[in-house]
């Protein structure tokens, strides 16, 4: 084993300890099954620690992460974790959180190049290219990024709910409800973007509201 690893397994083996200390049933009760009630699909970003800004324990909530947070309809990782969440788990809150000054949000609208990663964030120069305009309606480079970084995060709860996964659940009744968040990594706070979605009607509204605020510029 490496050294240079072993302060990561030391602190494990410290932070195992402080949740005995405190619930010494905590892990032989995980053990039985996993009750989550949240799915966060989130940035893979370092700064973005999805369960610690939450400050949620273990069994708490189901995790997707990748690259600027996408939903992308034939994605079969996103999509197994978000199938596996909704039929199985039975969660019922889909967190979609993104962030401001998200590298792949940036690389996306400033065109640079990082090799494969590109085509992946192909997917935001779509985004960019469909909101060109109102994107065009601020004055500034870090105005516009963050707008992007909201955009996306708006594009892509949009992309969770037109998913067949969560329009089926919700044709038959299953309770599930998806949200928008974007988190600022210069303090630590999460955003509501008050997009909260429980079915089809409010949906098709959100997607209205937001062409009315893009298009029609
Ligand atoms: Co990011």
């Amino acid at each position: 084993m490496s050294h240079a690893l072993e302060h990561l397994l030391q602190s494990n083996k410290e932070w195992a300890q402080r949740i005995t200390n405190d619930d010494p049933q905590f892990f032989s009760k995980l053990v039985q099954q996993q009750t989550p009630r949240y799915l966060w699909i989130g940035c893979a970003d370092s700064r973005v620690p999805s369960t610690q800004l939450v400050d949620v324990l273990p069994g708490d909530m189901f995790v997707h992460r990748n690259v600027a947070n996408l939903v992308i309809h034939t994605d079969f990782n996103c999509l197994s974790v978000m199938q596996y969440a909704i039929d199985v788990l039975k969660v019922e809150h889909i967190i979609v959180c993104g962030h401001y000054r998200c590298g792949g949000v940036q690389a996306a609208m400033q065109q640079q190049s990082f090799g494969l990663v590109d085509n992946w964030l192909r997917h935001i120069q779509d985004i960019i290219s469909k909101h060109q305009r109102y994107l065009d309606t601020f004055a500034t480079e870090k105005e516009r990024l963050d707008k992007l970084c909201e955009l996306n995060v708006i594009e892509q709860v949009l992309n969770v709910c037109e998913n067949t996964l969560v329009r089926h659940a919700w044709q038959r009744g299953q309770k599930l409800s998806v949200h928008g968040w974007i988190y600022g990594v210069e303090d630590g706070l999460l955003r509501d973007l008050k997009l909260s979605i429980n079915n089809t009607t409010e949906m098709n509204a959100a997607i209205h509201r937001l062409m009315a605020q893009t298009q029609t510029i």
